[in-house]
């Protein structure tokens, strides 16, 4: 199929399609951006300064990027705490939010001084890590511990700097609580995970029933360890 004219379908009118170039604003009541990518699997970072103080806070710009060796990351819109923890240390964990630390992740959100611990806003219990000197939230039934490989400061596309930051660990040390795994597979959904939506305070919760399963095709590549 040839569309006719650059960005323009001509089985569709223009008028149906909302269209817009972000430098020049979205022109709807709420920027569409994170609510079209969404939902998206919330980085609970915990981290410390080097004076030993905890540090946790949510980031849903988060994901895998990697299987071998396995590489997460999180990107700040500025230079939080977290980074600047993590910039300092060269460690963080990543912590899971289910359903029912959901109130408590919203809370370690909240903008505290440098150094206040959101563990115990929150009402966590801290859990010493085995190779990183950050702990893991306990009430978390995973968590991933990392050592930071890069931090990438972004640019625009005339390679101009910008405000924000991605930081990428490598995975060292990973916990799970048994209940999860069933005849040896992590069951994603019995964790009940939340997954941020679009707008203010939208989220998306993980359950069985809507899950589903669609087979790749005949021959895609898969990692060896991936599989079976
Ligand atoms: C669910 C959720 C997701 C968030 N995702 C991000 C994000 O991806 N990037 C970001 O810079 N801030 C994000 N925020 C806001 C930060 O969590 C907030 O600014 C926090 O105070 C940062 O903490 P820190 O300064 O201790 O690192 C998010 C907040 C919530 C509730």
């Amino acid at each position: 199929m040839v569309i006719q004219k650059a960005g323009e379908d001509p089985n569709v009118s223009p008028e149906d399609i909302h269209y817009y170039e972000p430098s020049n604003g979205h022109g709807l009541r709420h920027d569409p951006f994170n609510a079209i990518i969404a939902p998206r699997p919330i980085g609970w970072i915990s981290s410390r300064n080097p004076k030993g103080q905890l540090n946790l806070a949510p980031y849903s710009f988060f994901n895998a990027f990697n299987y071998d060796p396995p590489i997460l990351g999180f990107a700040s819109i500025s230079w939080k705490d977290s980074v600047q923890n993590v910039s300092e240390t060269g460690e963080f964990v990543w912590n899971l939010v289910t359903k029912e630390l959901g109130e408590q992740m919203n809370k370690t959100a909240a903008p505290l001084a440098h150094g206040v611990s959101e563990f115990e806003i929150a009402g966590l219990t801290v859990v010493p890590s085995r190779h990183v000197s950050v702990p893991r939230v306990r009430e978390s039934r995973a968590a991933m511990e990392c050592k930071v490989t890069e931090i990438i400061r972004f640019k625009n596309w005339k390679g101009e700097t910008v405000q924000g930051w991605l930081v990428l660990g490598e995975v060292v040390a990973v916990y799970i609580d048994k209940s999860l795994i069933k005849d040896g597979v992590y069951q994603t959904a019995l964790a009940n995970p939340i997954l941020r939506a679009g707008r203010g305070g939208d989220y998306v919760e993980v359950t069985e029933d809507r899950m589903f399963e669609m087979e790749r095709p005949a021959g895609s590549s898969l990692p060896a360890f991936h599989g079976s």
